[in-house]
């Protein structure tokens, strides 16, 4: 969702920051799942950048997301020790069956898959994370059943 208002708060807010760009754009992307780009114009005239400048840091970031994400959020480890568990072929089946790659959203709106590197839970690899909760020993059927509802 987009909110100008809350765009505004937070850029005028932070505007006093040294570098108050990357900031005010961790801060938008939290707070509405988001950079949408009609922020930028608004973040551009408050910190009195071009839009151009504003754009480009948007763009070169892979941390902001440029479009709202899906109702399920899915992350799957993509570090070292699950790849090494069978995290590699899991990431390639989930992308098969959710028909997108890693960093983007099913055409219905329901999943985002999303890379990370790590995620502290080694132990029980492959590791995923559904909507923020855990998902150790990862399978294809366990994903698929946590982002049915
Ligand atoms: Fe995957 Fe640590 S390497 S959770």
């Amino acid at each position: 969702t987009f909110d100008a208002a809350v765009v505004i708060e937070i850029a005028e807010g932070l505007r006093g920051l040294d570098g108050p760009l990357l900031p005010i754009l961790h801060a938008v992307n939290d707070r509405l799942g988001h950079v949408d780009q009609r922020a930028v114009p608004l973040i551009a005239d408050i910190l009195n950048l071009s839009r151009a400048e504003v754009h480009g840091v948007v763009g070169f970031y892979h941390d902001f997301r440029r479009a709202p994400a899906g109702r399920h959020r899915v992350q799957v480890c993509r570090a070292e020790a699950c790849q090494a568990m069978g995290g590699e072929a899991l990431a390639s089946r989930l992308e098969q069956v959710f028909g997108v790659p890693f960093g983007q959203t099913t055409v219905d709106g329901r999943v985002t898959l999303e890379a990370v590197y790590c995620l502290g839970n080694c132990a029980l690899s492959p590791a995923a994370m559904i909507d923020g909760e855990p998902v150790g020993r990862a399978t294809v059927a366990r994903i698929v059943e946590g982002v049915a509802r």
